[in-house]
């Protein structure tokens, strides 16, 4: 028997799910252009896990020395070790400063210099003369509250521009045309438990990263890869997912982050021997390297058993040597943080950290212009109808294999805005809606129905766990050919078990556990695509560190990840790098020369 509920019918131009950076740039972005937007969110908008966002945002101002576009897409495809897109690098690197100034202008309180102009710091990776100059300031910031300024301000203007917004909204999942289209999202109401259909001429998927797939991650509980999860059940690819980015400075124990910022205002990392070790491992840029690197070179001292602490199983991050001053106006937020959760004063001792699980660079393959592309081998860049994907949810691929810090904040602006453009092109205000179909909605429904009356053997935290521990232990910052076949075969115990579920509060109001059930629902297709499509990739590039393929192989290798996900079975395809910018040097664009392969050091 069919499952029935009633449900409301709404219908808009544009819906965009997910009110984070993206989520709200794309969102002002198609409210400015007069698109009839809408945008639906599990979490209060300010609450995003954007809000957790530190150091700063990425882009070539020159306020504080020099700097071009061109040095950032230099440290961008570096930084991505030669799997990014380069359009996709191109059209940030360039696009960057405007999108600051625009932020500046709709009232992001960024922090200032003497002469007025916005603060920037440098970030590891970053750096001047293609790589050959010394690091440069370049993440403009609010203190290190930089994520929380740009939300708060993102927010007030999309409200401002008429664009409307269902709070505390769960999508479900997407609701599909017989052909295939994307049409619209069904949506449970957290808080009444009623029942809402989004019609839409486009979806915008900004529902963020799924950093909660692993057991320690400075992500937010409510990072599950919601769009990643409805995407790969409507049989569309997942790409990239085997480049998970672990940042060197989670608060052991806690995970809670403490922004590269804290580097790039001084900061340092010591070994149990007081030793500062990333001196040895990367004599240029030191503690400012990429933060794989920073990530690896950690995880290396304390494996060879120079960690600190009773089991020697942290580091030490001093910022103990800077001015009192300096860490009160530069980085109030983490010095909060280092405290709750560290006990530590940052004035006077070393804060403990550890690498851990932080940013996704896979997601749902897009071009540059946020259209989700339904790609494989044979059609590379078939796009998708219906439905675009911004910001940690997508996979432009403008990071490739590894995120510089300070780009993701970028990102969210360059592409959230980038879509609303292409929207305003493809979208016809005029046209009618198309009218629901049912059968994509029943569907949905259904699967709704059956986990909200599961009743199974397996309780929804308990295999969430030992996902999340599965993951931890064999997706790590280190990976073998053992640890990453055991890691699949267990995965595919794990997933399968979904089908075992045990849901216990049938309710539709604050039920929080069938909620968290959905989200394990989403959470497991991304794990399973990121241990498969690891296990596959024999070589070792930006974030997947392989130990038996210890180097990058760009004659095999460079390419993009496929996955996708039915249950624990995973199928994998590949398509091309774009090597291609999108201008050519005579035109002002970049000396393709410059940005050849070539080892990655810093
Ligand atoms: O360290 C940080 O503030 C994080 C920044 C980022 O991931 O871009």
């Amino acid at each position: 028997m069919t499952a029935s509920y009633e449900y409301e019918t709404h219908n808009y131009d544009v819906v965009v799910v997910g009110a984070g950076g993206a989520g709200l740039r794309a969102t002002l972005g198609m409210a400015e252009q007069g698109l009839r937007t809408a945008c639906v969110t599990k979490v209060f908008p300010t609450r995003s896990h954007t809000v957790a966002a530190q150091g700063g945002i990425a882009a070539s101002l020159s306020n504080m020395g020099p700097d071009h576009w061109q040095w950032h897409m230099y440290d961008t495809v570096k930084g991505s070790d030669w799997l990014g897109d380069t359009d996709a690098m191109e059209y940030l690197a360039r696009e960057a400063p405007k999108a600051v100034y625009e932020l500046e202008h709709y009232g992001v309180p960024f922090s200032r210099t003497e002469q007025g102009k916005i603060y920037q710091r440098p970030f590891g990776g970053h750096t001047t003369e293609f790589g050959e100059g010394p690091p440069v300031q370049r993440t403009c910031a609010a203190a290190d509250r930089t994520g929380h300024a740009i939300l708060h301000t993102l927010y007030g203007q999309s409200l401002k521009n008429n664009a409307e917004f269902y709070i505390e909204y769960f999508a479900i999942d997407l609701i599909m045309t017989d052909d295939g289209q994307c049409q619209g999202v069904l949506c449970w109401k957290l808080d009444d438990g009623t029942m809402h259909v989004f019609n839409a001429k486009m979806v915008v998927l900004a529902t963020g990263g799924y950093g909660r797939a692993y057991f320690s991650a400075t992500s937010a509980h409510t990072c599950t890869g919601d769009g990643g999860g409805m995407v790969a059940r409507q049989g569309l690819p997942l790409q990239d997912m085997e480049f998970v980015q672990f940042h060197p400075t989670g608060i052991y124990g806690s995970g809670c982050l403490i922004t590269e910022g804290a580097r790039g205002e001084g900061g340092y990392l010591t070994n149990s021997e007081g030793e500062r070790f990333m001196e040895r491992y990367a004599p240029t840029y030191k503690d400012l390297a990429s933060r794989d690197v920073v990530s690896r070179c950690m995880t290396i001292e304390i494996r060879e058993g120079r960690g600190v602490g009773a089991e020697k199983d942290h580091i030490h991050l001093h910022l103990n040597h800077l001015p009192p001053e300096t860490l009160a106006e530069r980085l109030p937020g983490i010095s909060e943080s280092a405290k709750i959760f560290a006990g530590v004063d940052v004035n006077k001792e070393p804060i403990p950290v550890l690498p851990t699980v932080h940013y996704n660079m896979g997601g749902i393959p897009t071009n540059y212009w946020g259209e989700v592309l339904n790609a494989d081998a044979a059609n590379p860049e078939r796009i998708q109808p219906g439905l675009m994907a911004v910001g940690e949810a997508g996979c432009a691929s403008v990071h490739g294999a590894n995120r510089l810090g300070s780009n993701s904040l970028i990102d969210l602006v360059v592409f959230g805005r980038a879509a609303a453009i292409k929207a305003a092109e493809v979208v016809d205000p005029k046209a009618p809606n198309m009218p629901t179909n049912t059968k994509s909605v029943d569907a949905a429904f259904a699967r709704f129905d059956a986990l909200r009356y599961a009743k199974g053997n397996v309780a929804t935290a308990e295999l969430r766990l030992e996902m999340q521990k599965t993951m931890q232990a064999d997706a790590a910052v280190f990976r073998t050919d053992k640890t990453l076949a055991e890691g699949v075969t267990k995965m595919e115990a794990v997933a399968a078990k979904l089908d075992d579920l045990k849901v216990t509060d049938t309710s539709l109001v604050w039920n929080s556990d069938l909620m968290e059930t959905l989200e394990l629902t989403n959470l497991m297709p991304n794990a399973m695509a990121t241990i498969v499509g690891a296990e596959a990739r024999k070589e070792s590039r930006g974030a997947h560190a392989h130990e038996d393929y210890p180097d990058r192989d760009d004659n095999e290798w460079r390419k993009h990840t496929l996955a996708k996900v039915d249950g624990p079975k995973v199928s994998l395809d590949y398509r091309p790098v774009h090597l291609d910018p999108l201008t050519t040097q005579d035109e002002g664009g970049i000396d393709l020369k410059k940005i050849a392969p070539k080892a990655r050091v810093y």
